[in-house]
């Protein structure tokens, strides 16, 4: 049964951190934590292991631990059941942190994309699936079982560079933004790439289109992201010239084409700390991340890109009361909330997700 969340949630912080280090304490190294950098500071300063979705998910692999917690979001922590060993659980702190852009794709979504594609030409001679990890477990299948891959906002370069060595087009899902930021600074022209609506015939796109296309993205974006606008960097450039621009590539490809560099929420930390003292930075993404480096380089100017606050509100979720209510269970003995993704879809997800290993550097 376990025990209920009711009597957590009217903990405050302080209480719920105190039982926090005592209960990992306890279960010591048949835990580990791992904390997406999007997360809430007083559920981050608990991770054993932060980092993007791809170190996350390495971690998640290597792990020997009984229990993986996994203070993210819904597809990360079927991830890590995914890799890891049948015998260990993975848990995510509360069920209902999903990822809005993730919801954007659903299987009978995606098999219908194919089976109009394969209309057009033959899907499975021309076409890799390639969808970003950003999504749920059996469209990870869907590309394991058609050839296909994954890919993070870290390797994505690297993976299109694959799936295009295999076939000749590609079909990118859920995240069009990334697709196409990625597409392009690969020196694919925007006319060969094309937007499929998944609520219209064909993807609202004429057989001439489809076979003139090299990338073929899916109509989804992440709602934290697109709320970054070219406006907000011109503006900042009109009052800090010298000031450099950095941006996830979940922002649009406008915003993206305006800034300095683009990279994953690793790269953005990893450039704002090799960057020297006194530095300036705008910043396109979650919010608690862009927070957190103000904090870290205080030697530093760190600006948000957003005159409003864009924050993940699923990831939001979890916070210590249900970190503590997870911890507390595991102590009693209980497992609460575990993500168990079916054995037959995770060998096909775990196919994709291991070709994307083989060609992530
Ligand atoms: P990263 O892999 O860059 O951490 O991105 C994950 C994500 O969901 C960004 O919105
Ligand atoms: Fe999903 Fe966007 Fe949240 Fe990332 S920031 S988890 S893409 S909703």
């Amino acid at each position: 049964m376990g025990i209920s969340i009711e009597k957590f949630l009217s903990l405050n912080d302080v209480q719920c951190e105190e039982r926090i280090i005592a209960a990992k304490a306890i279960l010591g190294k048949r835990l580990v934590i791992l904390g997406h950098h999007y997360q809430r500071d007083d559920v981050f300063k608990h991770a054993d292991y932060t980092g993007d979705s791809l170190k996350l998910s390495r971690q998640a692999a290597q792990s020997k631990a009984d229990y993986i917690i996994f203070c993210g979001v819904h597809f990360m922590a079927e991830v890590a059941d995914i890799l890891s060993r049948p015998d260990q659980i993975a848990i995510l702190p509360d069920l209902t942190a999903g990822c809005s852009m993730a919801d954007m794709a659903d299987l009978q979504k995606v098999e219908q994309a194919w089976k109009d594609l394969s209309v057009v030409l033959n899907a499975d001679e021309h076409i890799t699936p390639m969808t970003y990890i950003n999504s749920a477990a059996d469209l990870k299948a869907f590309c394991g079982h058609h050839g296909g891959v994954v890919c993070t906002s870290t390797n994505a370069q690297h993976v299109l560079e694959w799936a295009f060595k295999q076939r000749d087009k590609v079909l990118f899902f859920p995240d069009q933004h990334l697709g196409r930021n990625t597409g392009v600074r690969m020196g694919i022209p925007l006319e060969q790439i094309v937007l499929w609506d998944f609520d219209k015939p064909n993807g609202g796109l004429t057989v001439e289109e489809i076979k003139a296309a090299k990338i073929i993205l899916w109509d989804g974006f992440c709602s934290v992201h697109q709320q970054f606008m070219p406006e907000h960097i011109d503006q900042y450039r009109s009052t800090y010239p010298e000031g450099k621009v950095i941006s996830h590539p979940e922002a649009s490809f406008e915003v993206c084409q305006k800034s300095d560099e683009v990279g994953s929420t690793e790269y953005i930390i990893n450039m704002v700390k090799a960057s020297p003292k006194g530095a300036r930075w705008l910043i396109g993404t979650e919010v608690n991340l862009v927070n957190r480096l103000a904090q870290d380089y205080p030697d530093k100017f760190i600006h948000y890109m957003a005159p409003i606050v864009c924050m993940c509100s699923t990831m939001y979720r979890i916070d210590p009361q249900h970190l503590l209510w997870i911890l507390e269970n595991l102590v009693a003995g209980h497992v609460v909330n575990q993500i168990k993704v079916s054995p037959q879809v995770a060998k096909g997800a775990r196919l994709a997700l291991e070709r994307m290993f083989k060609v992530s550097r």
